[in-house]
């Protein structure tokens, strides 16, 4: 783990890579030892970091942030960032016996020119998500890029465009697509173990933070933070630190709260079980959402409540709950459910051929980057492709539009949706909500 000592004793400094000579040659066959560059070295970023150098996945060759690292991520105490993420690399490199060669950017487009660069984990807030995956796929790189997706509907196409223009592999972070158990579930349900589907009931987690009220006063940028880098296509904001690290997903500046934190997980799952894994529903509702009062800078729904319905009649309802994910799928002959808290079953024979806890699963965080890692040797379709992870992100993005209307609208807002189009239909209330202010040189 990073601790404040080896930040103090890092030697980079911002936009100077500490060099690194490139030994390998990157994923020429498969059993290459591809060079990766991480964008993102936060909460997630980090954790990814560890599990890719603890099972030696391959060559890390850059890391890229615009934080050279603070304290105060999802907890006071995490100290993350640029800084000890190489620390990180380069104490890992010696471990190992190998030269410490991995470079440190504060702009991924330097990340982006390296060569020896096969492939990158984007791993940075959503409102970047797109503009990355973009340039990485044009600049002929393979991505990991978190879940969702997207931070705007429309990025999504143009995220698939790219990737399949490029030959590209992508693999969304939804990891539940590596969990053994998840699979079971999905796709016990998907062969008919609990007879038709009715229904589907996902649950997304509370807003698990606090951020400042109304009248909240600005912040002093911290020396070693690159601000206006961090916000990049969002809208120019002063700073203060409940923006950025960690609690970016409670603005919808930069992301979509819980619906999209959670729903990307919860619903991917729903989606995954019910056999519409590039599809979405024909129809939404929002039936209830609670906010913070207005002023603060916290904005996303703090409590939710949506339904949607499917072209084969199943109902799919989103609410918020005290399991951060949860999916839970209710048949004819009866239900199964799963999520971070257990799998259970209306009855245990359902549950017959579960993978048994902790035995040879493993933590699906490392077998989704692990499965990555092979399909960029491989050249096969990982267990997240692009357009999977566009319609999970694209359902999420569909319910926040009406989400965030309901405050004028109330329920009983039901607006169709065309999912292969992306849009709702002859509703440009809700079709407004779903394009967000960019700003110049990146919109
Ligand atoms: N799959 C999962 O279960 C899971 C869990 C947590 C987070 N995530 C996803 O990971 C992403 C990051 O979330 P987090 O919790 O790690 O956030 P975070 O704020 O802790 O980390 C993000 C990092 O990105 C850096 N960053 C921002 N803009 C950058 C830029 N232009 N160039 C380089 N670095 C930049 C920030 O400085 C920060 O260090 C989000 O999309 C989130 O949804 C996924």
């Amino acid at each position: 783990m990073p601790t404040r000592r080896n930040f103090l004793a890092a030697t980079m400094s911002l936009g100077v890579p500490a060099i690194l000579p490139r030994h390998g040659r990157g994923a020429d066959g498969p059993n290459e030892r591809v060079g990766v560059g991480f964008i993102g070295t936060g909460n997630q970023g980090m954790g990814l970091l560890q599990r890719f150098l603890a099972a030696d996945m391959g060559n890390v060759v850059g890391v890229c942030d615009v934080n050279r690292g603070s304290l105060g991520y999802k907890e006071p105490a995490h100290f993350y960032g640029l800084e000890p993420a190489a620390a990180l690399v380069a104490k890992d490199a010696g471990a190992k016996g190998r030269p410490a060669e991995c470079g440190a950017y504060d702009d991924f487009r330097r990340l982006l020119d390296r060569k020896d660069v096969d492939a990158v984990v984007i791993v940075v807030p959503d409102h970047w998500h797109a503009i990355m995956t973009i340039m990485a796929a044009d600049a002929g790189k393979d991505i990991y890029c978190e879940k969702p997706l997207s931070f705007a509907i429309g990025e999504g196409r143009r995220m698939i465009e790219a990737v399949r223009r490029g030959k590209r592999v992508l693999q969304t972070g939804s990891q539940e697509r590596s969990n053994q158990v998840s699979r079971f579930v999905c796709e016990a349900v998907r062969a008919g173990r609990i007879g038709q589907i009715r229904r589907v009931v996902t649950t997304v987690g509370f807003n698990n933070k606090t951020g400042p009220g109304p009248g909240w006063s600005p912040m002093p940028v911290p020396p070693t933070f690159a601000y206006r880098r961090w916000l990049g296509p969002a809208p120019d904001q002063p700073y203060h630190e409940d923006r950025c690290l960690y609690r970016f997903r409670f603005n919808y500046d930069y992301s979509g709260g819980q619906i999209t934190n959670f729903g990307a997980h919860s619903n991917d799952m729903a989606h995954w079980g019910m056999g519409v894994d590039t599809g979405g529903p024909v129809e939404l509702e929002c039936l209830d959402a609670k906010f913070l009062p207005a002023g603060s800078l916290f904005n996303t729904a703090l409590e939710t409540r949506f339904r949607c319905r499917y072209a084969n009649g199943v109902e799919l309802i989103c609410e918020s709950g005290p399991e951060s994910v949860q999916t839970r799928f209710e048949g004819t002959d009866g239900w199964m459910q799963t999520g971070y808290r257990g799998t259970t079953a209306s009855d245990p024979a359902l549950l017959e051929g579960l993978p048994p806890k902790g035995t040879g699963t493993g933590d699906p965080h490392s077998r989704h980057l692990a499965n990555f890692m092979d399909c960029v040797k491989t050249r096969a379709e990982p267990a997240a492709p692009v357009e999977v992870g566009h319609a999970s992100s694209a359902l999420c993005h569909a319910a926040n539009a009406l989400i965030r209307l309901f405050p004028e609208t109330g329920p009983g807002h039901v607006a169709r949706w065309d999912a292969a189009r992306d849009c709702f239909v002859d509703d440009d209330a809700a079709n407004r909500m779903l394009v967000p202010a960019q700003r110049d040189p990146w919109s």
